[in-house]
Formats: structure tokens, C-alpha cells, sequence
């Protein structure tokens, strides 16, 4: 099987880097591929470093599509909570992912649907997401699965963050899941996303996300490792 591994940032890919054996890299549209496997599975394994955002993210996981025909997407990195019972250090897994910042009301749409689309909110596969909560709990790891909203902005703003929750109800908020599930989605590739929590996007994420965001990178990359290697 091939997976194609995403992470938007070096640390979040680094982590991942060093557990593998390298056999060749490619820069391709300024983003760094690193083809292997892992020791013990017999699995290949196309780890990427998209960028942030959801058009890097997007581009990504398409040219791990196209390019290195990958069978599955697995997402790694981490989110700010939006909720009070999920804490810095916990896991949240992807049921599903959509855009909190897709916004053509003003043509009367409802927040954050994609016009004329069949769907906003794109699925996360249902096997990658048994696989990755039974990896967390052999790890210890308090782990959350349902909605994970995505968007080009930092939250890191009580106001900001309260209306994200008031309208979508998400777990946790980052900037790459739902580019990644759009995209898997429309080639019809399953996906997963595994989102360690780095801050809670309200005001003090400015110094909690520079403060834990290499350890909770270590956190995801760990599970998504575990997880590259349990799937056949
Ligand atoms: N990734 C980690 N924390 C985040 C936040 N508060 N907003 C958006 N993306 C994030």
C-alpha cells in the first residue's frame, strides 16, 4: 500500500522523517517528498511538508495523488481546542473536516458551504479512524473524534473562536484538514487527519502554540506512525 503522509510545517514532518528509512526525496512545486517505509511494514511510504493553508494543503495531497499514487492520506499536525474538555496534549481524530471561512452568504448561502458542491463536509475514512483510536489508546493518549473546521486564519481570539463554535460545533480549528479532505474527497481517496492540541485559540494561544507546538507535533507524528504501519 502506499500512504501519503502530509504535515503543513518542518517540525511536524522532521518527527516523522526520523523514524523512517529515506530512500529517495523530491522537491516538487517548492514542497519536500520523502519516499520510504517504515522498519517492520511492508508499506510505502510518501511523506510530505505541504506548507501552511488550505491551498498548499490542497496542492499537496494532489500531486501524492497524481504523482505517487497514493492509496490513503494520512494528516498530521496540530489544532487549537474549541472546546473546554479537550486540553493541550490530547488527540483529535477527523470524522469530518470543513471550511469555517468559505462565506457566500451575501448570495444566500449558509456559512461555510461550498456553492453548488454536493457536499461541504468531507468524511474521513471510517478504517483509518478505528486504526488511529485504537493507536491512541494503546498510547495512553486522551483522544477526541468528530468535527475539525479548517481555515487561512489563526484563531487565537475569544470572539472568533466563539463564533466558529456558535455556528459549526467543531473540536478543534486548524488551517489544513479540510483543504486535505476536499481533495481526497474529489478523487475519491480515503483520508484521516490527527490533530495533537497545541493551544485553545483564545488569546493566550500565541504563547501556548509557540510553546508546546514541537511536542505536540512529536505526539501526532507518533500516532500517524503507528497508524502507517497497522493498515495493509
Ligand atoms: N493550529 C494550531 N493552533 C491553531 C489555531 N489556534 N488556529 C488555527 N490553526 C491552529
Amino acid at each position: 500500500m502506499n500512504i501519503g503522509i502530509i504535515g503543513a510545517m518542518e517540525e511536524e514532518v522532521t518527527c516523522i522523517k526520523e523514524k523512517m528509512n529515506v530512500i529517495s526525496s523530491r522537491k516538487i512545486c517548492n514542497i519536500d517528498f520523502y519516499i520510504g517505509t517504515f522498519s517492520g511494514s511492508p508499506n510505502s511510504v510518501f511523506l510530505a511538508r505541504s506548507g501552511m493553508g488550505k491551498v498548499n494543503a490542497a496542492i499537496c495531497t494532489q500531486i501524492l495523488i497524481d504523482m505517487m499514487a497514493v492509496d490513503a492520506v494520512i494528516n498530521t499536525g496540530v489544532a487549537g481546542s474549541m472546546r473546554n474538555d479537550i486540553h493541550i496534549g490530547d488527540i483529535v481524530i477527523s470524522k469530518n473536516t470543513r471550511y469555517h471561512d468559505f462565506d457566500t452568504t451575501e448570495i444566500g448561502d449558509e456559512p461555510g458551504i461550498i456553492s453548488r458542491m454536493d457536499t461541504s463536509i468531507f468524511e474521513g475514512d471510517p478504517t483509518l479512524i478505528a486504526t488511529a483510536q485504537k493507536v491512541a489508546a494503546e498510547l495512553g493518549v486522551q483522544n477526541f473524534t468528530g468535527l475539525i473546521v479548517s481555515g487561512d486564519q489563526f484563531v487565537a481570539n475569544g470572539e472568533h473562536k466563539k463564533a466558529i463554535c456558535d455556528f459549526y460545533a467543531p473540536l478543534c480549528c486548524d488551517m489544513e484538514s479540510a483543504a486535505i479532505g476536499h481533495t481526497c474527497y474529489l478523487n475519491n481517496v480515503p483520508f484521516v487527519n490527527i490533530r495533537a492540541i497545541s493551544d485553545n485559540a483564545e488569546d493566550n494561544a500565541v504563547v501556548d502554540y509557540p510553546t508546546f507546538f514541537a511536542s505536540m507535533a512529536e505526539i501526532a507524528g507518533n500516532i500517524v506512525e503507528k497508524i502507517s504501519c497497522s493498515i495493509a
